[in-house]
């Protein structure tokens, strides 16, 4: 498989925008989205929590799920346009709790620095295959563990008919695809400057059990699965 890139230049560039355009996602990938959405809220919704950060949150996607539980909401993402455009979304809804940080997940700890105090419970999302863009998932994922957070991980499935939706929604993107690497961990499409993975249920299963996160809450069908992790050590 090729060296998995950050995407960087593909998210920065002037389509870079077109993979969470909304006029790209089929049905299936709506209704993924929207149990994405019920699968956050039924967590938040106990008040264990009061932050969530969201990676890749793009427009603030899960901002609105949020405030409506009442939960303190931070979104990260590389693209730095998005800034500007979150401001809009927060002022729609009345809570001064949010924020929009850019930055990239790989820098967790440097851009939550000053953001998140000893006292908070955070819930932190990595939605609509935000995973898949991760090389190192053992790294990552022991890394979020020692911030002290609990996860939710939302990826495609591989095999079908999942393969077949991604394939369609990156040609909708204007994604040239070049080349597809099937794996039994990982299903990856790849163009110039651009690759997304989806890792397979079992393997995600097995690094979390590694690095210590317990999962508590599942939901999945054949398109995708969404996962909920808490830290075995609390
Ligand atoms: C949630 S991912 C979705 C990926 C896509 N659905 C797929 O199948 O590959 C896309 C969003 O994450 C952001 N993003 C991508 N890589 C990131 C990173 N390393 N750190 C933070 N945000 C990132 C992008 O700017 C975009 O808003």
């Amino acid at each position: 498989m090729p060296r998995l890139s950050d995407n960087t230049t593909y998210y920065q560039s002037n389509i870079g925008h077109e993979i969470m355009n909304t006029h790209n996602f089929d049905d299936h990938i709506i209704r993924y989205l929207a149990h994405e959405q019920a699968f956050i809220s039924g967590i938040l919704a106990n008040q264990t929590y009061s932050t969530l950060i969201e990676i890749g949150c793009d427009k603030v996607r899960s901002f609105e799920t949020a405030a409506m539980n009442n939960v303190k909401y931070i979104g990260i993402d590389v693209r730095t346009k998005l800034e500007e455009q979150s401001k809009h979304y927060f002022s729609q809804c009345q809570t001064s709790k949010a924020f929009f940080l850019h930055g990239s997940l790989a820098d967790i700890d440097r851009i939550l620095s000053d953001k998140i105090n000893q006292s908070e419970r955070v819930l932190c999302l990595f939605p609509f295959n935000l995973i898949g863009n991760v090389a190192n998932i053992s790294k990552i994922l022991t890394k979020y563990y020692s911030t002290g957070m609990d996860i939710v991980i939302s990826s495609f499935q591989i095999g079908e008919p999942a393969n077949s939706i991604r394939r369609a929604y990156y040609q909708k993107c204007g994604l040239d695809i070049a080349h597809e690497v099937d794996d039994d961990n990982h299903y990856t499409f790849c163009c110039n400057d651009f690759q997304s993975s989806s890792y397979s249920c079992d393997y995600i299963l097995a690094v979390a059990d590694q690095v210590g996160f317990s999962v508590t809450k599942t939901f999945s069908t054949k398109v995708f699965y969404l996962f909920h992790m808490v830290r075995l050590l609390q």
